[in-house]
């Protein structure tokens, strides 16, 4: 009970998580870049977030338990299975997603009439939306015998 519970939320948070930034990359975005209205993607974002941002919370916690499930914390990162390198790749990617997520909104997103800024903003989306797809595809690959 308590694992299928943890992949429901886990599946959850992905459809929000993935659908959202599938949402900005295809949708919004070229339609802010074409425009040049980039207050398109704040709007977007703004609304986004508070809901994005818990799902993303709610990734990682249940991923990290569904990851114990697995293998124990030492062998994370053994590399000598197909799971051990799912697990690590996930956490490879929530450390870009990070690293991505803070240098926008710290770096980025402030400087909202600067149009150089924007298009920068703009890889990191793609670049974020990108990660959430591989995050998918990982996630696949642990009850299918790996991803590859
Ligand atoms: C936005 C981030 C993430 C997304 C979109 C995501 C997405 C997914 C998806 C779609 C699955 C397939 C579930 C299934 O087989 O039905 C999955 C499985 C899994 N994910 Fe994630 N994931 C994310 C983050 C993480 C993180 C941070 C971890 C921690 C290491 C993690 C660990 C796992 C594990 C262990 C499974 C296998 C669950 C099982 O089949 O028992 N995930 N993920």
């Amino acid at each position: 009970m308590l694992y299928k519970t943890l992949l429901l939320l886990h599946l959850l948070g992905a459809s929000i998580w993935v659908g959202g930034h599938l949402v900005l990359a295809l949708r919004v975005l070229p339609r802010a870049w074409r425009s040049g209205r980039w207050s398109m993607v704040h709007e977007f974002e703004e609304h986004f977030e508070t809901i994005g941002l818990p799902a993303l919370f709610i990734q990682i916690v249940t991923g990290v338990w569904l990851a114990l499930r697995y293998l124990p914390l030492n062998r994370w990162f053994s590399l000598t299975s197909y799971v051990s390198s799912h697990i690590a790749l996930k956490l490879l990617f929530l450390g870009l997603t990070v690293a991505l997520a803070i240098h926008a909104r710290l770096f980025l997103i402030p400087q909202k009439e600067n149009t150089q800024a924007m298009y920068s903003l703009a890889f990191h989306i793609i670049g974020v939306t990108t990660l959430a797809v591989l995050f998918v595809w990982i996630g696949v690959g642990f009850r299918t015998g790996g991803a590859w």
